[in-house]
């Protein structure tokens, strides 16, 4: 069976490493030759999420279609539908997921808490929002952001123009109350096509200048919080209608509330610890989800788990070095993803550590990713 993926990336890698072993075969969409992906699939189409003829090309032969990034514009999504061809997650819920603002309005209306937000075309919009809500504020670009790219949070009404100019390039916008949350949090949920429901435990998140950073998590994890969180993870893969793994990151606020910041209708950064941390990864859960399997369980194997990303900190060919430390531990793990080029800021790679203790575990993870340069 071919089962096809939107994207190259390392999301769409370790879905291929982790599910080969069930003798799938993977065909590719991707704009660029040697992507993380392209190098280990069994075949590809180099083409834009935007070209009919590649999509189609791309469509042929495939038994059902994935998507590893929320950067295919819905339309194409239906086309690809048009073609007679499962896509999981569907052009439905991709589409609402794709625009933050449509997203917080789903949220809203299915009663997930998510802060407030307001539509933003014009500069008096946001002034209009900041009188009603304060500063700071979020601006967002309503679609295509990622890693903080398409955020700018606004101190006072001096910032605003800046803000909009800085943003309005990259289409629609809109306003978000800033959050003073005490932690980030994310969980991964999975529903398969017969409706079978699975939710990963719940991670702490930690970001480096609004990329995810460090994960941690472990088994015994705030009973109350972890309900609450299920429950608002279940109401939300049953208000949209999802089918696959799900990422829901999360804030929980001072009064022990938490919150929705957003959904990414795919497997999800918070989850990597997953493949050596519980027993059946998301990126496993993920395909059985689409395929109508059984889910496996979402269970951890350890007390606990840490996962660092290994992330460029300059410009040019990538060479990474310094595992040798981590490659002698049995509890740790090491990903590459295969990138030629390293730059500021891109994720290269992640270690995982697993153990007893979660303390003891980020230390010992916080050495070995010391070590690690690329
Ligand atoms: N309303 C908010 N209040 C406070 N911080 C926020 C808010 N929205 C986003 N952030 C911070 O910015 C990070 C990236 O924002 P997010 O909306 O998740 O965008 P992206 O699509 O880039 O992941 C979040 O993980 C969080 O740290
Ligand atoms: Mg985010």
């Amino acid at each position: 069976m071919v089962i096809g993926i939107l994207g190259g990336g390392q999301l769409a890698r370790m879905i291929i490493e982790e599910t080969g072993k069930f003798g799938f075969r993977y065909k590719i969409l991707s704009d660029i030759q040697d992507s993380p992906a392209g190098q280990i699939c069994s075949a590809q189409v180099i083409g834009r999420f935007t070209d009919y003829d590649a999509l189609k090309k791309f469509a042929d032969g495939c038994s059902i279609i994935t998507l590893e990034n929320e950067f295919i514009d819905k339309k194409y999504v239906e086309y690809l539908e048009s073609l007679n061809i499962k896509v999981l997650p569907g052009s439905a819920v991709v589409g609402m997921i794709q625009d933050k603002l449509m997203q917080k309005n789903k949220l809203r209306d299915i009663g997930i808490p998510v802060p407030a937000f307001g539509m933003t075309e014009t500069k008096e919009d946001i002034e209009k929002f900041a009188r009603r809500f304060g500063y700071p504020l979020i601006l967002k670009s309503r679609t295509m952001g990622y890693d903080g790219k398409g955020n700018f949070k606004i101190d006072n009404k001096d910032q605003i123009k800046e803000a909009f100019d800085t943003l309005k390039g990259r289409g629609k916008l809109l306003c978000e109350e800033f959050v003073d949350f005490t932690r980030e949090l994310a969980v991964q949920a999975v529903k398969s096509t017969h409706g079978e429901i699975k939710i990963y435990p719940v991670v702490e998140s930690i970001q480096k200048d609004h990329i995810c950073n460090i994960v941690k998590v472990q088994k015994n994890f705030d009973k109350n919080l972890t309900g609450k969180i299920n429950l608002i993870a279940e109401k939300v893969l049953n208000g949209i209608n999802y089918t696959g793994v799900l990422g829901i990151e999360l804030f929980e606020l001072k009064n022990g509330d938490v919150i929705v910041n957003e959904l990414a209708p795919r497997v999800h950064n918070t989850g990597h610890y997953t493949t050596e941390g519980c027993y059946v990864s998301q990126f496993e859960n993920h395909i059985r989800a689409i395929l109508g399997m059984p889910l496996g369980s979402v269970e951890m194997k350890h007390d606990a788990a840490v996962m660092i990303n290994i992330i460029g900190d300059r410009n040019g060919k990538a060479s990474p070095e310094g595992f040798d430390e981590l490659l002698r531990d049995k509890n740790a793990f090491m990903h590459i993803y295969g990138k030629e080029e390293t730059r500021k800021g891109r994720k290269m790679g992640h270690i995982t550590v697993t153990g007893d203790e979660l303390s003891a575990v980020l230390l010992k993870a916080k050495e070995l990713h010391s070590k690690i340069k690329i």
